[in-house]
C-alpha cells in the first residue's frame, strides 16, 4: 500500500466511566491536543481520537452503587462531564469513541473470532488474584500484604474457566521489536521497564470472564464477556476501521490511519500497551504501533493524584482560577513529559504571573497601545531586525525539533525564550523615548513593525498550546484578513520575516492575561 495517504494517527487512552474527569486525564488529553494541533500546522493530515472505557466490574459496580444500570450510568457521564471537559478545554479531538458502541462491539467480535481461527483462543482455569480498580489479573509479586500494590486495596481471588490468549508466543518477538526500535516505546526508563518485564517471561492472558456480564460477548460462547482490557485495547483500531473489508471505506481509512503513530498514556498503564496490545496485533499479522509513550504522573502528596482516593482535582478548580489557556501551558511547560510532578498554586500562579501575563500578554498590550499612540493604530512599513530574525528561525527550529519528539517542556521553553528576547529588543529600542524625535519617526515605525511581527509569530507558534489567547492576540493584530485563519498558519512559514501587512488595523483589545484574583477569595 501506499503510504502518501498515511495520517498523523495519535491517540490517548479511553478512561473508565466510573466517574467524572481529574486533571491526570486532561493532563494526557491536553498533551494529545498540542501535539495533534502542532502536526496540523505542520501541513500533515492527522487524525485525534479519544473516549471512554464502560465495560467491566469497576464502571459496572459503580452504577450498582449508584442505584443505576451502567448503560445510562455511562451515558450520562460521558455525556454531562467527559465531553463538556474536553471542549471546555478546547480539545480538538477528530473522533470520540465509546467502547459500548455498536461500531466498537462488533469489531471486537471479528477480531476475536480471527483470532480463534488462526489458533490463538483455547479454553482454560484463571485461578487467582484480580484487582478491579486495575481490571488485571494480578501476580503474586504486584501484591502488597494481599493489596494491590496500586489501589492499596484487598484483590479478590478469581477461579473461571475462561478463554486465554497465547500471549506467552509474543515475549521472544516483542523483545526483539523493542531492543531493535527505540522509538517503539518511550521515554527510555519505559523501554527498559518493558524489556526486563519481558525478559522475566510471560504466561498466556485470560481474555474473558464469566462472573458478570456488562462487556461484549465471545462470540462462540454467550456465558462468557471480553476481558475489558482486550475489549479496550482494541478501540485504537475499531475506531479506524479494524476488520472491515478492505474494498469498504472502513477498510480503505483504516489503511490511511493505521498503525497508530503515538499512543499516550501514563505510565501505570504501559504494559498493557506495551505488551498485550502489541502481542494482540501480531497475532492479527497488523503492524504495530509506532509508538507508545507513558508520562508521569500528577501527584498529591507524593501519590499519584487519582479518584479511587480522592485526591482528583477537577479542571475547572483550576480554570475558574487561571483560564483554560494557562491550564494548558503550565503542566506540559512545567514538568518534563515523562517524569511525575507535583501539581501546586503557588507554581502554577508565579508562572503565570511571570510568564504569561508579564511576559507574553504585557507585549501584546505595550505593542498595541504603542501602535495606537505612535501610528494610528495602524500597522506600520515593513522593516527587518536582522538578529530578530534569526533568533527567531533558530526558535522555530529547536521548538519543532522538540515537540516532534514530545518534549513539550523544551518546545515551550524555546518559544517563551523568543519572547523574552522580543522583551529585551524593545526594552533596548525604547520606541518611547524615540518617540519624542520626530526626525527618528522611520527608526520608530521599524521596532513597532519588528514588535508586531515577532508577536505573530509567537501567536502562531503558541496556538497549539494556547488556542484561545492566541486566536485573540491574531485579531487584534489584524491578521486575519490578510493571511487567513490562525490554525492555518503553518510552521515551516513562521519564520518567514514581513508576513504583516503595513496598513492593517491592530487593536488594543482585552488583556490576555489578566492579572489574578486573590488566591484567598
Ligand atoms: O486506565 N497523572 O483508564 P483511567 C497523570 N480505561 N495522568 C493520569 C493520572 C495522574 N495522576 N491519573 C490518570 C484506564 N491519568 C483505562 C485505559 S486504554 C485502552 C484504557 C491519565 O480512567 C493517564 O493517561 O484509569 C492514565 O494512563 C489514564 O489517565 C488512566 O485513566
Ligand atoms: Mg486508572
Amino acid at each position: 500500500m501506499s503510504d502518501t495517504t498515511k495520517s498523523f494517527y495519535l491517540t490517548t487512552p479511553i478512561y473508565y466511566v466510573n466517574d467524572v474527569p481529574h486533571i491526570g486525564h486532561a493532563y494526557t488529553t491536553v498533551a494529545g491536543d498540542l501535539l495533534t494541533r502542532w502536526h496540523r500546522q505542520r501541513g500533515e493530515s492527522v487524525w485525534f481520537l479519544t473516549g471512554t472505557d464502560e465495560h467491566g466490574q469497576k464502571v459496572m459496580r459503580t452504577a450498582e452503587d449508584n442505584n443505576t444500570a451502567p448503560q445510562p450510568w455511562c451515558d450520562r457521564l460521558v455525556e454531562q462531564a467527559w465531553k463538556p471537559v474536553w471542549k471546555h478545554l478546547e480539545i480538538a479531538n477528530d473522533d470520540f469513541i465509546r467502547t459500548t458502541e455498536p461500531r466498537h462491539t462488533k469489531r471486537v467480535q471479528a477480531f476475536l473470532q480471527g483470532l480463534m481461527e488462526q489458533g490463538y483462543i483455547y479454553e482454560g482455569k484463571y485461578e487467582g488474584p484480580y484487582c478491579v480498580g486495575c481490571e488485571e489479573f494480578k501476580l503474586p509479586g504486584d501484591l502488597i500484604e494481599g493489596n494491590c500494590n496500586i489501589h492499596s486495596k484487598p484483590v479478590e481471588m478469581l477461579s473461571e474457566t475462561n478463554w486465554f490468549f497465547k500471549l506467552s508466543e509474543f515475549a521472544a518477538p516483542l523483545l526483539e521489536h523493542y531492543e531493535k526500535s527505540p522509538d517503539s516505546c518511550q521515554p527510555e526508563s519505559a523501554r527498559k521497564e518493558v524489556i526486563s518485564f519481558l525478559e522475566g517471561g510471560v504466561s498466556d492472558l485470560s481474555v474473558s470472564r464469566s462472573t458478570f456480564d456488562w462487556g461484549i460477548r465471545v462470540p462462540w460462547d454467550d456465558k462468557q464477556v471480553v476481558y475489558v482490557w482486550f475489549d479496550a485495547l482494541l478501540n485504537y483500531a475499531t475506531a479506524v476501521g479494524l476488520t472491515d473489508d478492505p474494498s469498504s471505506d472502513g477498510g480503505k481509512f483504516f489503511r490511511e490511519t493505521w498503525p497508530a503513530d503515538v499512543h499516550l498514556v501514563g505510565k501505570d498503564i504501559l504494559r498493557f500497551h506495551a505488551v498485550i496490545w502489541p502481542a494482540m496485533l501480531m497475532a492479527a499479522k497488523l503492524p504495530l504501533p509506532k509508538k507508545v509513550f507513558a508520562h508521569g504522573w500528577l501527584l498529591v502528596g507524593g501519590e499519584k493524584m487519582s479518584k479511587s482516593k480522592l485526591t482528583g482535582i477537577a479542571p475547572s478548580d483550576i480554570t475558574n482560577h487561571f483560564g483554560v489557556d494557562a491550564f494548558r501551558y503550565y503542566f506540559l511547560r512545567a514538568i518534563p513529559f515523562g517524569s511525575d510532578g507535583s501539581f501546586s498554586w503557588e507554581d502554577m500562579a508565579a508562572r503565570y504571573t511571570s510568564e504569561l501575563a508579564n511576559d507574553f500578554g504585557n507585549l501584546a498590550s505595550r505593542l498595541a497601545a504603542m501602535v495606537e499612540k505612535y501610528c494610528d493604530g495602524m500597522v506600520p512599513e515593513p522593516a527587518k531586525d536582522e538578529e530578530l530574525a534569526r533568533a527567531l528561525s533558530k526558535t522555530v527550529e529547536s521548538a519543532d525539533k522538540s515537540i516532534v519528539a514530545l518534549d513539550f517542556q523544551g518546545g515551550i521553553n524555546a518559544i517563551m525564550d523568543f519572547c523574552k528576547a522580543v522583551n529585551g529588543y524593545v526594552t533596548l529600542q525604547r520606541p518611547w523615548v524615540i518617540a519624542k524625535d520626530a526626525s527618528k519617526k522611520g527608526e520608530l515605525d521599524a521596532i513597532l513593525y519588528n514588535t508586531a511581527e515577532s508577536l505573530r509569530a509567537l501567536a502562531v507558534l503558541l496556538h497549539p498550546v494556547m488556542p484561545i489567547s492566541t486566536a485573540k492576540l491574531w485579531s487584534y493584530l489584524g491578521a486575519e484578513s490578510s493571511l487567513g485563519s490562525i490554525a492555518s498558519q503553518k510552521i515551516a512559514e513562521v519564520a518567514k520575516w514581513g508576513q504583516l501587512k503595513s496598513g492593517s488595523k491592530i487593536v488594543k483589545g482585552e488583556i490576555l492575561f489578566p492579572r489574578l484574583p486573590d488566591l484567598e477569595s
